[in-house]
């Protein structure tokens, strides 16, 4: 599975690459707004840190808009990918840019049937948008399993990007349902390497260490 990281924020990203489990980067206009600085510069430098896909989304409703939208956002860096909403003119502009060769994500994706639409239109991603979804009474774990077996079903290529990961709950069973990939937040990340009993050994086997005198502990030249 690959790890994508759900920010516009340039020192998470960093953070995480470090680590070494940045994938990929998703941007949405509420996450670039959280920045405030000029879209341009700052799709720009994530493209530089991260030599994956990064969506951007476009803003405009219109079919015309969106495609001029797109065209702009795809030149920027050959890693952009430009990330449509599941609205009809989303999908519209979608079918244009896949005809062009631009990669795409769509996004907001809530049903199966919609998933199935932005396959059949040769959408590069396809994002169920899972926290939002339980938060609605709906499970998004079912979603994903719907998208994947429809998408076995027919060898669609698109690949299933799990989005609104909010806990890491949401991350392990969009594993388990077979979503390709994940966007998750920072602290998500974060939170998915972490586990209190591992704190817990650790101190108890360093703690019998440490009882060990000091000359035999040193092995560092
Ligand atoms: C993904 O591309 C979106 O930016 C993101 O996952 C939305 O998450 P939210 O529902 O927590 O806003």
């Amino acid at each position: 599975m690959d790890f994508f990281i759900d920010t516009a924020s340039i020192e998470e990203i960093k953070k995480y690459a470090r680590i070494g489990i940045v994938d990929g980067v998703t941007t949405n206009p509420a996450l670039i707004a959280v920045e405030d600085r000029d879209i341009e510069s700052i799709v720009y430098e994530i493209c530089e840190i991260i030599d994956g896909p990064v969506s951007v989304e476009v803003t405009s409703l219109e079919v015309d808009s969106m495609i001029k939208e797109a065209k702009a956002l795809s030149a920027m860096h050959k890693n952009i990918v430009v990330k449509f909403p599941a609205i009809r003119n989303g999908f519209e502009a979608l079918n244009s840019a896949s005809k062009n060769g631009i990669k795409t994500n769509i996004t907001m994706i809530y049903t199966a049937n919609q998933a199935l639409v932005a396959a059949k239109l040769g959408a590069t991603y396809v994002s169920p948008f899972i926290g939002r979804l339980d938060a609605n009474s709906t499970s998004g774990t079912e979603l994903i399993e719907e998208i994947v077996t429809i998408y076995n079903n027919f060898k669609f290529k698109t690949k299933i990007l799990a989005a609104s990961m909010r806990n890491v709950i949401y991350v392990k069973e969009a594993a388990l349902a077979g979503a390709h990939i994940a966007t998750i937040p920072p602290e998500v990340l974060g939170q998915m390497m972490d586990s209190e009993l591992t704190e817990l050994s650790l101190r108890e086997v360093l703690d019998s260490w440490r009882n060990l005198p000091e000359e035999k502990r040193s092995f560092l030249k």
